[in-house]
């Protein structure tokens, strides 16, 4: 399990040069795993407040009350990002801070923060993409039924809205939401992400309305974003292989494929959810009015893929629903990370040219990938996580491999920046690039954010 992978090092000027002068090199962050300042400058409690707060729910009972403190100190975490080299930074608006009601009255306060970011990141020649939603739902929304309800979704189109007219002069690069099976899935479905319902139906109806908040927040966003604006989702997108080559493994592996990447992808690249999945899931379809289908797959200007491991599936003899196919884990001989997530590099090549054959996708972005390690902080000057850099090395080169053989991809985003709040397993894991002492607010920087400095210098040396 803890060994490190066999991956070919090349030299980072080996590997930079693989890459095109107008590719973005960033990392990301969201608001609720490293800003803190929960009841500062008016902001309202989010769904994560409630969940963290309730007992059993987070590891350690933690919650992102303080996180990396990135309110207060954004400024230090954008000189750290200049000082690795970045050109763009990935991170997301808090609905909340912006509107603590979900709906209606403004708060200033809460937007001026993201506008000083903005500032801040342009100021140190840093490209801002900006997730409008990463999690962090109003909690007074999730009492009027969350994304259980349309009504959210409405209110989603008009938050989007107003950060848009606040930032749309100065950030050119916009998403959506991020990783919408997570919020069904994991917040409504199996009840391990805030708000934490078992509820499978539920979960394929809150899929619906975050796809239709999407859809229309489209085109509120475009009517007020310049035309060389780019907006787009993020997904969590995993490539499935089969264990072998029996038939009711070719059957399982689609089902699981349908069920991992298709809900969200066909609906917003085809207009239509994949046939048979809510059978598959043993459910109903959801609440599909008239008219919501064209607006969600209304074009998009570029992808956003998160990606971190692999599936790989082994046959049921009966077909299993779709969401218990299967898998073999352990796999023999395979590496892990802290998350027990396979690391698999080749799976985000092979996941890239899936997705640029099988969708008319006009842009790719990886806008995350990272790895979870136990790190341990000496005191020193830095801390040593080889096997980060391995598996950075190892996934970056598979990008280069999906460009060379044709996939549209135009940036990367490690995941995280700084070590941060990862949701149901508190601070437990540590997926930064940048050490965070807590006790301290101290920030290290890691062996592999050196790395990734080493890389982004090489790559800035050949595009000069
Ligand atoms: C993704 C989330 C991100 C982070 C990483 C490890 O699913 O989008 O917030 O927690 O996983």
């Amino acid at each position: 399990m803890t060994s490190i992978p066999t991956v070919s090092f090349q030299a980072v000027e080996d590997l930079a040069a693989r890459f095109p002068a107008s590719f973005f090199w960033g990392a990301a962050t969201s608001s609720y795993q490293v800003e803190g300042a929960v009841a500062e400058d008016g902001r309202g409690p989010s769904i994560w407040d409630d969940f963290s707060a309730t007992p059993g729910k987070v590891a350690d009972g933690q919650s992102g009350a303080l996180a990396a403190d990135h309110y207060h100190r954004y400024r230090e975490d954008v000189a750290l990002m200049a000082r690795l080299g970045l050109n763009a930074y990935r991170f997301s608006v808090a609905w909340p801070r912006v509107l603590p009601e979900g709906r209606g009255a403004v708060n200033q306060a809460g937007l001026d923060f993201y506008d000083r970011l903005v500032d801040a990141l342009l100021e140190a020649g840093i490209q801002p993409f900006v997730t409008l939603y990463h999690w962090d739902l109003p909690s007074v929304l999730e009492r009027e039924g969350g994304w259980r309800v349309r009504s959210t979704a409405y209110a989603f189109a008009d938050y989007a809205e107003v950060v848009t007219r606040r930032l749309g002069d100065r950030v050119l690069h916009w998403m959506t939401l991020n990783e919408p099976w997570c919020s069904a899935y994991l917040g409504y479905g199996v009840g391990v992400h805030a708000p934490g319902l078992r509820d499978r139906q539920a979960a394929v109806d809150a899929a619906h309305h975050l796809l239709l908040a999407h859809g229309l927040a489209l085109p509120r966003m475009r009517a007020v974003l310049p035309a060389q604006a780019q907006i787009g989702t993020a997904q969590v997108l995993v490539k499935v292989y089969g264990a072998d080559e029996r038939p009711e493994t070719q059957r399982d592996v689609a089902l699981a494929h349908a069920f991992s990447n298709r809900w969200f992808l066909d609906p917003l690249y085809r207009g239509s959810y994949p046939e048979g999945l809510f059978a598959a899931l043993g459910l109903k379809p959801p609440p599909i009015e008239e008219g919501d289908l064209e607006l969600i797959a209304a074009p998009l200007d570029f992808l956003g893929v998160n990606n971190y491991s692999r599936m790989l599936v082994r046959g049921s003899p009966e077909p299993p629903l779709a969401d218990q196919c299967r898998t073999v884990s352990p796999v023999p001989n395979a590496c892990y990370t802290d998350m027990a997530w396979e690391i698999f590099p080749q799976g985000l090549r092979d996941l890239l040219l899936d997705v640029s054959r099988d969708y008319p996708v006009q842009r790719l972005y990886v806008t995350e990938n990272g790895a979870a390690f136990p790190d341990e902080w000496d005191g020193g000057e830095t801390v040593h996580d080889p096997r980060r850099v391995a598996y950075l090395a190892s996934y970056i080169s598979a990008c280069a491999e999906a460009l060379e053989q044709g996939a549209p991809l135009c940036g990367y985003f490690v995941w995280s920046l700084l070590d941060n709040f990862e949701w149901a397993e508190g601070y437990r894991k540590r997926f930064g690039i940048v050490y965070v002492d807590y006790a301290s607010q101290r920030r290290v920087i890691k062996e592999s954010g050196l790395w990734y400095a080493a890389l982004l210098q090489a790559f800035r040396s050949r595009c000069r």
